[in-house]
């Protein structure tokens, strides 16, 4: 019994925002022109692809607030160079990446590389850094010689607004490629977002319900497009880089349609030993995954398919403020004949053992071992301002307390395999997310995954446990993990770590 309310409750009173939406969603899509360039229904284009060369990638970042063209129409968002998502850089294991981000908003912004297993300190993945309206920073980013492959991405970092920054639309896909990748007809990257926009194009800003809960945006956006075409070639493999940029939103994938097929094979982390059904991956807010798919003649849908994450409070809002629980269309598929039999790639090359697989940790000693708890509990009871969120209405805690930029959470040694139980005690599935260094799930609620499998956000189910391993290897320094629903993020679940 979970009733999609939330245009109810935009338009109730109370939320702060009845004045400037009327009829949510129908309303926007009332007022785009099916067809039209950019428009529902007009061809997915994607982000711009900046590729490294000759072991380097420099790329000039500036964010901004602008008229963007979202879901076909001018809306007011923030974007990297002036596009939704911001430009997909293309790297090589071993590549130096340098950015140079100028902030042109009115407020402090950062970047983070979102899976790089680059250095946390100085000018690297700092998410420490704060840039000021107007200035600008200089970051880079020496990936080793050995960086799994895999889809990763960018977005800013500075605790308070992550999610407001991301909402309003600041994102962007980084591939780092294998040295011998699978061949395929042809390789795209699906960015995944969500917004909610007013009548006259801004970006809203959710209620704290919705905060509490985590936002989940009217409009759901492939690569900053409301339901484009994907056109194909039957016959034809395609290699899909999927990111999950949605602040709170889960979902999965599923391809309708006659003949077309996925598979899953890569998550977040290089790549999978085996490939897996496409139904069998959730993707939390962050995480990535690597599709190879099989295109035969015919018309069809890409659907992201709602998961249940839980409630606040057991459901105690009525629903009001719920994670959207219907199946949504991201993308129609026309895929057309195909050119003559017998042009397409060796179809054999995903079975090969695929290069980019790390060492399984399952049978290495664990140095030490610990145990985390993500909690969210009714807040203001405790006295004092203990994990006390703003609003003071719950409490979004990691082992009892909110994030604190000062205070080391755990200190690590470098050079060591940890294993970390993560807890979630509370009505609300948290996805895990270590930077810097990736995990190795081990246990999920007392299943054993049978593959090895690495990712670097973890969903813990509500109530549930799931414990992963990792080796702080390569790099040391300062550097965080949270939950990557962005508004519990910036509502305090989230701690430091320090590896030396
Ligand atoms: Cu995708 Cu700490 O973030
Ligand atoms: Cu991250
Ligand atoms: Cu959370």
């Amino acid at each position: 019994m979970r009733p999609v309310t939330r245009r109810t409750a935009l338009t109730m009173g109370g939320l702060g925002l009845a004045t400037t939406v009327i009829g949510g969603t129908g309303l926007w899509r009332d007022l785009t022109t099916p067809g039209a360039p950019g428009r529902p229904g007009s061809e997915l284009v994607e982000p711009e692809v900046m590729t490294s060369s000759g072991g380097r990638l420099e790329v000039s970042l500036q964010a901004r607030l602008d008229t963007h063209e979202v879901a076909g129409r001018p809306a007011r968002t923030m974007g990297y160079n002036g596009g939704v998502p911001g430009p997909t850089l293309r790297l090589r294991p071993g590549d130096l990446l340098r950015i140079d981000l100028d902030n042109q908003l009115d407020h402090v912004t950062n970047l983070h590389v979102h899976g790089l297993h680059v250095s946390p300190e100085g000018n690297g993945d700092n998410v420490f850094v704060e840039i000021g309206p107007g200035e600008s920073q200089q970051y880079e980013y020496q990936l080793p010689k050995d960086h799994p492959p895999g889809v990763y991405w960018y977005h800013p970092h500075h605790h308070g607004s992550v999610a407001d920054q991301l909402f309003a639309g600041l994102y962007g896909a980084i591939v780092v490629q294998e040295h011998d990748p699978p061949s395929v007809d042809r390789e795209r990257v699906l960015v995944v977002s969500d917004i909610t926009l007013s009548q006259d194009g801004a970006v809203l800003s959710p209620s704290m319900p919705e905060r509490m809960m985590g936002r989940e945006g009217e409009l759901l956006l492939l690569d900053g497009q409301l339901e484009p075409v994907l056109k194909a070639r039957g016959g034809d493999r395609e290699r899909w880089r999927v990111v999950n940029a949605c602040s709170s939103r889960f979902f999965s994938l599923r391809l309708s349609g006659e003949g077309s097929s996925a598979r899953v094979v890569g998550r977040d982390v290089g790549r999978l030993p085996t490939p897996v059904a496409l139904e069998e991956v959730v993707l939390a807010p962050g995480n990535r995954m690597d599709l190879l798919v099989d295109l035969s003649e015919g018309t069809g849908e890409l659907l992201a398919v709602p998961v249940d994450r839980g409630q606040m409070m057991g459901g105690m809002m009525g629903g009001a403020v719920g994670p959207e629980d219907s199946e949504r269309a991201l993308a129609r598929l026309e895929v057309a004949q195909g050119a003559q039999s017998g042009t397409a790639v060796a179809k054999d090359d995903a079975t090969r053992g695929p290069e980019g697989l790390l060492p399984d940790l399952r049978d290495t000693q664990v140095d030490r071992r610990r145990e985390l708890t993500m909690e969210m509990s009714m807040g203001g009871m405790m006295g004092g301002n203990r994990g006390r969120g703003p609003g003071g209405m719950m409490d979004l805690t990691i082992d009892g307390r909110t994030f604190d930029h000062d205070r080391t959470d755990q200190q690590v040694r470098l050079g060591t395999v940890e294993e970390w139980s993560i807890g979630n005690v509370g009505p609300m599935d948290h996805p895990f997310h270590l930077h810097v260094w990736p995990m190795q799930v081990i246990d999920v609620d007392g299943q054993r995954p049978a593959d090895p499998l690495w990712l670097d956000v973890v969903n813990i189910p509500a109530g549930g446990s799931v414990t992963v391993r990792i080796r702080f290897a390569d790099f040391g320094g300062r550097t965080v993990y949270h939950c990557h629903i962005l508004d519990h993020e910036d509502l305090g679940m989230m701690g430091t770590v320090l590896a030396e």
